[in-house]
């Protein structure tokens, strides 16, 4: 979405829900709930009766990890990660409870914030890659792939300062091309092989009217489509193991229509020109932003101008990416149970969906706990309680959207193993 991440927000222990079971690596351990209560009524009745063992919980978690499942189909689960110093309370790779769930769940990681150029690139000749280079590391040393996000987000708001400010001199096309291949040739020339896949363009598409978005580059250059086929070009040259995305929040809902047409635009320009674009990166922030009084039939309604849309990216001969899931929960009502099990029944609509398609071969959620989640501050809810789009609720606690994530990677189709 064209909102950066909050980063980690204050924690209320006030508005922590109370988890009436732990659900622990797939078992279910009865904290306080009528399970406990059942066994201490039947103890208290004959003291010499052993006490019944705990009820299982009647939907219980894979104990599986979302990987684990994944590469059975030969899939890849995985999500954003944040720098973070040791005991920082941050959705860090360096906060054990967090590092936990990614060790747990995934086969890839991205990063959040780290790799764009407001924190990697303070100046025009000056780079800064200490946060990133640890996020790295940290996925090396766990064996889990990198995706780089992102090489260019071509959207002014998001641009650093000293770059919507650029003197672009007497030569401003040259100097640009300069500028952006010198900033994609770094990072691709420093990382090599251990990013595999890159959001080489993100957000490039203006929602509202389907054009493309014009920036100091895209002036210094004569166009925009001249920004993000230089773009591409330069990473191909100097990345050519990696996978090239294009990658925007062009998304199922309705009012989504310009924005998708915009897109597919120029997906058909980057082919009619011949440029190295592998895929489309849908970023997934999927939404129940009203009251719906019935989820299918919102899904009915919903997917047969998104198969659409998908069914032409793909026939140009893009690959799929979900690059960022999660779910923005505003239409659904405060009480978790069935706030919870609104947001698993429209996931698991929208993941099998998208795992329906072959093309598609990583799977990416932006955030594994709602502890850390950006939609908390993007997004409030009216009612002020914490959003639940994250697999893990705020305390790490596994929730069924989670479960729903697993059953659909175990139910996919199989895939061909993956060369890039
Ligand atoms: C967009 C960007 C991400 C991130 C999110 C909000 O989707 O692509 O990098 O900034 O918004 O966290």
């Amino acid at each position: 979405m064209d909102q950066d991440s909050t980063g980690s927000l204050p924690y209320s222990r006030r508005r922590a829900l109370g988890t009436g079971a732990l659900l622990l690596a797939g078992v279910a351990l009865p904290a306080c709930g009528s399970a406990g209560q059942a066994a201490s009524a039947q103890a208290g009745a004959d003291p010499q009766q052993p006490v019944a063992a705990p009820t299982p919980s009647p939907t219980p978690e894979p104990s599986a990890g979302l990987q684990a499942i994944a590469r059975t189909r030969n899939l890849t689960f995985g999500s954003c990660v944040a720098w973070g110093t040791a005991g920082a309370d941050r959705g860090s790779f360096a906060n054990p409870a967090y590092a936990a769930l990614l060790e747990r769940d995934c086969g890839i990681l991205v990063p959040e914030n780290e790799m764009k150029w407001q924190a990697i690139r303070p100046s025009a000749d000056r780079f800064d890659f200490t946060r990133f280079d640890a996020i790295v590391d940290f996925a090396r040393a766990k064996n889990m792939a990198v995706r780089g996000h992102t090489l260019l987000w071509h959207y002014d708001k998001w641009f650093p300062a000293w770059l919507n400010d650029y003197d672009y001199g007497s030569s401003p096309r040259a100097e640009a091309e300069r500028l952006l291949a010198t900033h994609i040739r770094t990072v691709t020339e420093r990382y090599e092989t251990r990013i595999r896949s890159y959001d080489v363009v993100n957000e490039a598409v203006d929602p509202a009217t389907g054009a493309l978005r014009q920036t100091s580059l895209s002036r210094a250059m004569g166009s925009a489509e001249a920004v993000l086929d230089h773009a591409f070009r330069t990473a191909r040259t100097h990345a050519p193991h990696a996978e090239l995305v294009y990658n925007d929040y062009m998304s199922w809902e309705a009012g989504n229509e310009q924005h998708r047409a915009g897109v597919l635009r120029l997906l058909q320009g980057f082919k009619a020109r011949g440029v190295p674009v592998d895929a489309l990166g849908i970023q997934s922030h999927i939404a129940l932003l009203n009251p719906t009084p019935s989820v299918p039939q919102l899904v009915a309604q919903l997917s047969p101008a998104w198969r659409q849309f998908l069914d032409q990216v793909v026939a140009l001969g893009y690959r799929l990416v979900v690059t960022e899931f999660d779910v923005r929960d505003k239409g659904l009502p405060a009480a978790v149970p069935a706030r919870d099990a609104g947001v698993a029944e429209f996931a698991r609509a929208y993941v099998d969906l998208m795992l329906s398609y072959p093309q598609l071969g990583d799977f990416l959620v932006w955030g594994m706990s709602d502890r850390y989640s950006w939609l908390r501050g993007f997004e409030p809810r009216a009612d002020g309680e914490i959003t639940r789009g994250c697999p893990y609720d705020i305390d790490f606690q596994p929730k069924p959207l989670r479960a729903a994530l697993a059953a659909a990677l175990a139910a996919a189709p199989a895939r061909p193993a993956r060369t890039a």
